[in-house]
């Protein structure tokens, strides 16, 4: 059986938010056995490419592609498959890209991982960035609230055939509303209660953000800016193993 502690730790993604990959493969190396899976996002694939990918690889870690992908289905389906290729075990591309784009990159994940043998990866869609308010998404032409937003876009990619949603803590209790509990929600914007909030707006903890049903915690510069990024792993750990007992 495994321990909460255990459970915790499969659940953490550290976002790997650097531009050095000899930095990022020392961060692998000593986090590797007390996290789950280490998040590629857009500085590092940008400056590495490929390489950050296989770095991780090669350390014993599982990757998360957070790359975002917002494109026509033909292009998304090429790229998914790309990213399959690469092993990851985890990607998302934007819901806003609509029902037809998701269903592409959802058939192309799988398709793909059963052409290489490989176990397909989770496909998530990211629903209202946590950065966009009410007034901006007016701006750009969206006229409903962020929450329906969310709520909307979430049913629309359980729907599509995606694994989950990229999404705030303080949504998820809205998303649960209309996806099942094996629908899986990642969530970024958590912090310690002691620890300094960054530019996160509405945090919640580790402990409060698994008790209100996120499957995967993301958690970048409270690990990345620690002196021990270890021990700064393992405390954010025991507060998610709390909610697990
Ligand atoms: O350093 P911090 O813990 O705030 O990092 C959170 C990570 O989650 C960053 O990589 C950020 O890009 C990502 N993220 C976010 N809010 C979203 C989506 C992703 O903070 N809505």
């Amino acid at each position: 059986m495994e321990t909460p502690t255990e459970k915790a730790e499969k659940k953490l993604i550290v976002a790997m938010d650097i531009d050095d990959l000899s930095q990022a493969r020392d961060l692998v190396k000593e986090l590797k056995d007390s996290v789950g899976l280490f998040k590629v996002g857009h500085q590092l694939f940008t400056r590495s490419g490929p390489s950050a990918v296989a770095m991780v690889h090669e350390e014993g870690g599982k990757v998360f592609l957070d790359l975002k992908y917002h494109d026509i289905p033909h292009t998304v389906k090429n790229a998914i498959e790309a990213a399959v290729a690469l092993k990851v075990a985890m990607l998302n591309v934007h819901a806003a890209g609509g029902s037809a784009m998701m269903k592409a990159a959802a058939e192309a994940a799988r398709s793909k991982a059963r052409a290489i043998t490989v176990t397909p990866p989770i496909l998530l869609g990211v629903t209202v960035l946590t950065s966009l308010s009410d007034a901006d998404l007016a701006d750009v032409g969206f006229h409903s609230p962020v929450a329906e937003e969310v709520t909307r876009l979430a049913a629309l990619a359980y729907a599509s055939g995606l694994n989950g949603v990229v999404a705030s803590p303080h949504e998820i209790s809205l998303i649960r509303r209309v996806c099942p509990t094996e629908f899986l929600i990642v969530t970024p914007g958590v912090r310690l209660p002691d620890a300094t909030k960054d530019d996160q707006k509405r945090i919640l903890t580790p402990r409060d953000a698994i008790h209100a049903g996120a499957d995967y915690l993301v958690i970048g510069r409270p690990i990345l800016q620690a002196s021990d990024p270890k021990t700064a792993a393992q405390k954010i750990v025991d507060d998610m193993a709390g909610a697990l007992v």
